[in-house]
């Protein structure tokens, strides 16, 4: 073999090997991120592999190191990992430093690891392109005040909404999360009983009732006109949230699938460069496919 062949092998060998991708979490048997990463690679022919991991509870760190050391170039955290990817990440995002968690890592080129949270982005891409909700000047509630809403307050503000209320049950998290992100906009923590006698343009639901199939206690009249209902849980049918948000007036009620697709695509773009097209892919996933 001449030394020009070996050269060539060697490339079409590399060709051939797919880039390495995961989602770490626990559980994580059911995620849906590697048939959204598969869908979207063939979108470009990126020859890309995207696995489910399951990490022991106390085994983030060293799955990490692992699956670097497999030839991995970044993954998605879920459930139970957000906030030890922030603790581990070298370097963070914007949108990652104010959601105080990071559900994307980049290992970089250097040996630095990269931490972003595209969460909220795609939270307001779901709502704005793809449900068509603008938030400029609109009324927004938030429920709950636990991780997953300190991750998606951040976005939402920035597209200047009149006012953003965060209800939770136990109210100093509320207020701890308004004072937070209270230079970012107009922002009021409340109780459940304070919602009676007002109205909002769009109410999203980032409590984890609905894994518990409960929803946060709200009163009627909660909607005004043309109003929208999020949940950014979503299932095979719809949450309690959003079937009472239908019965009392929503004009939209949606779940999370497109804020999984979206914010999937956002991690895609800070891997490979290029932001893949959801719409399609949002709708093969309702299909079941
Ligand atoms: P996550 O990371 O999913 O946000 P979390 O930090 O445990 O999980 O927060 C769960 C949120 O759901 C909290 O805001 C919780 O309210 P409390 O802080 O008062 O506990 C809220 N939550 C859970 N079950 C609820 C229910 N049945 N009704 C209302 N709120 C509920």
């Amino acid at each position: 073999m001449h030394v020009q062949d070996r050269k060539v092998a060697t490339k079409a060998e590399k060709d051939t090997t797919p880039a390495r991708y995961a989602v770490m979490g626990n559980p994580v048997a059911h995620s849906k991120s590697p048939a959204i990463h598969k869908l979207f690679a063939h979108q470009f022919s990126h020859n890309i592999e995207y696995i489910a991991l399951w990490v022991d509870t106390d085994g983030f760190v060293d799955a990490v190191q692992q699956f670097r050391a497999e030839g991995g170039k970044g993954f998605n955290i879920t459930v139970p990992f957000k906030l030890e990817a922030f603790e581990l990440a070298d370097n963070l995002s914007d949108r990652a430093k104010l959601a105080g968690a990071v559900n994307t890592i980049r290992f970089e080129p250097d040996g630095k690891i990269f931490g972003d949270n595209t969460d909220g982005t795609g939270l307001v891409h779901d709502l704005t392109k793809n449900l068509n909700v603008q938030l400029r000047g609109k009324k927004i509630l938030v429920l709950g005040a636990g991780g997953a809403v300190h991750g998606v307050l951040g976005p939402l503000l920035k597209q200047n909404p009149a006012m953003l209320v965060i209800a939770n049950r136990t109210l100093s998290k509320a207020k701890d999360l308004a004072q937070t992100f209270a230079s970012y906009g107009k922002v009021e923590a409340v109780g459940y009983d304070d919602l009676v006698g007002k109205r909002f343009d769009v109410v999203i639901n980032g409590t984890s009732a609905s894994l518990k199939g409960e929803m946060p206690p709200l009163p009627v009249n909660l909607f005004a006109n043309n109003a929208v209902a999020y949940d950014m849980m979503y299932g095979d049918k719809p949450t309690p949230f959003l079937e009472w948000a239908m019965l009392h007036d929503a004009a939209t009620a949606a779940d999370g699938l497109g804020m999984l697709v979206e914010q999937a695509a956002e991690s895609y773009l800070l891997w490979r460069g290029v932001r893949p097209e959801t719409k399609h892919v949002i709708a093969a996933l309702r299909k079941g496919g």
